[in-house]
This record gives structure tokens, C-alpha cells and sequence, in this order.
């Protein structure tokens, strides 16, 4: 190699490895605090009671969104960056609006996707459960149609819940837009152990503006196992985890 070539070739090298060097360096990009999980179902598994379009837009796009601007509102708010999603949650009342309706908005719907199955794959409610809710509400008929009735009420958009209020005994309440009974705003607290959805999104495509149909043909994807599992340890003094770590 003539000089001329062999000093041009050293000097691009030199030029060149300052930045392979700056990016091998470089450290990665941390990954979004909170991500989305997948439906533990097909989109289409609650078929005719959801629809699989309805499952798609809902989970895909609504939940997609409330997680993508926690985790741009999280990352205005450095302080905030390794709180867990339950502990959002239950100060949503001190923390600015994007971060209390988002961090709602993840939380309810993990807790929403999981309390329902297939209709052929529903678990049966448990002894303990089914008579926790004769002694409050006389029978299950009768608190469906509570649940129903305090849905159909929710002006506007929210969630509406059976709780285990601080008192021990079972409640139906119900929360506007993306709170729930955990946070510290709630105007009736408890542990949710069965929550349904009653925003549009969640069944207009289907069901237009019949909310009360859709509460009422939501029950054959209850999963009544699981929401027993919650209320058994609940009311063992354990706190429901399963699936609600957020990150
Ligand atoms: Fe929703």
C-alpha cells in the first residue's frame, strides 16, 4: 500500500471508531415500565357475547393506548418511574390526570380480560362465595340485577363492581371513567373481585346502545371460578396478585 493510501485508510479508521465505539457504549434503551399483555383467550372466544372486532379494538387499541400514556406520563415524572402499578393506584388521587386515568386504565382492564372465559371454560362460583352474596343480596338472580341496575346507572363512561368493602361484606359500586374502587378517590373502597366495563368501546359495536343487554348476556363469560379465587383470598387476608405485577 502506497503511504498516501495507507495514512487516508488510518485517519477514516480513526474517524470512524470513536463512533462504533460511542455506540457499543451506548446503553440501551430501557424498555417501557409497563407493557401489555395478551388476552389470556382468542379475541373471538367470547363470541356472540363480545364480538371478536369489539375484543380486538378494545384490547388492542383502548388498553394499547392507557398503557403507551402511562409510560409517557411516567416518563414526565421521573420520581414515579419504579412505582408499581397498584401503588398508582391507590395515591390516582394525588397524581396528575394523565397518570391516575391511565394507570386506572391498565389496571381495569388486566382485571377485566381476566375475569372473563370462554363461556364452554366458565369455572362453577364457590360454596363460600355464592353464600357470601344470598346473606347480602338474597339470591345471585337478585344481585345480577343490582349489578345490572347500578351499570345501567353510570352516567357516562366507568366500571361498576362487586367489592369487599372495609367493612368485610360484599358491595356493588361503581366508578366513573378509569377509576376504580382501589384508588384513593373512590367514593366507596374495597377490593374488586368482579368489575364489568360499561364505556361504549366495550360494547357499542355489537350491542349500539344497549347497555343493559350487554350487562345482562355478560354473565355467560363470567368466569366464576376466578372471581372465587379473588374473593377466597381476599377474605383469607392475602392480597390477589395473580396477573397484576404491570411490569
Ligand atoms: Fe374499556
Amino acid at each position: 500500500m502506497r503511504p498516501r493510501a495507507l495514512s487516508l485508510l488510518l485517519a477514516a479508521a480513526a474517524f470512524a471508531l470513536p463512533g462504533i465505539a460511542r455506540a457499543q457504549n451506548a446503553p440501551a434503551p430501557a424498555p417501557p415500565a409497563f407493557t401489555l399483555a395478551p388476552l389470556p383467550y382468542a379475541a373471538d372466544a367470547l363470541e356472540p357475547v363480545i364480538d371478536a372486532e369489539t375484543m380486538r379494538i378494545h384490547h388492542g387499541k383502548h388498553h394499547q393506548a392507557y398503557v403507551d400514556n402511562l409510560n409517557k406520563a411516567l416518563a414526565e415524572n421521573p420520581v414515579l418511574k419504579d412505582a408499581s402499578l397498584e401503588s398508582l393506584v391507590a395515591r390516582a388521587g394525588t397524581l396528575a390526570p394523565a397518570i391516575r386515568n391511565n394507570a386506572g386504565g391498565h389496571w381495569n382492564h388486566t382485571f377485566f380480560w381476566e375475569t372473563m372465559a370462554p363461556t364452554a371454560k366458565v369455572g362453577a362460583i364457590s360454596p363460600a362465595l355464592a353464600a357470601a352474596i344470598d346473606a347480602r343480596f338474597g339470591s345471585l338472580d337478585k344481585f345480577k340485577a343490582a349489578f345490572k341496575a347500578a351499570g345501567t346507572a353510570r352516567f357516562g363512561s366507568g366500571w361498576v363492581w362487586l367489592v369487599i368493602g372495609k367493612d368485610g361484606k360484599l358491595a356493588i359500586t361503581s366508578t366513573p371513567n378509569q377509576d376504580n374502587p382501589l384508588m384513593d378517590v373512590a367514593e366507596a373502597r374495597g377490593t374488586p373481585v368482579l368489575g364489568n366495563d360499561v364505556w361504549e368501546h366495550a360494547y357499542y359495536l355489537k350491542h349500539q346502545n344497549r347497555r343493559g343487554d350487554y350487562l345482562d348476556r355478560w354473565w355467560q363469560v363470567v368466569d366464576w371460578g376466578k372471581v372465587s379465587a379473588r374473593y377466597a383470598a381476599a377474605t383469607s387476608g392475602q392480597a390477589e396478585q395473580a396477573g397484576h405485577e404491570g411490569h
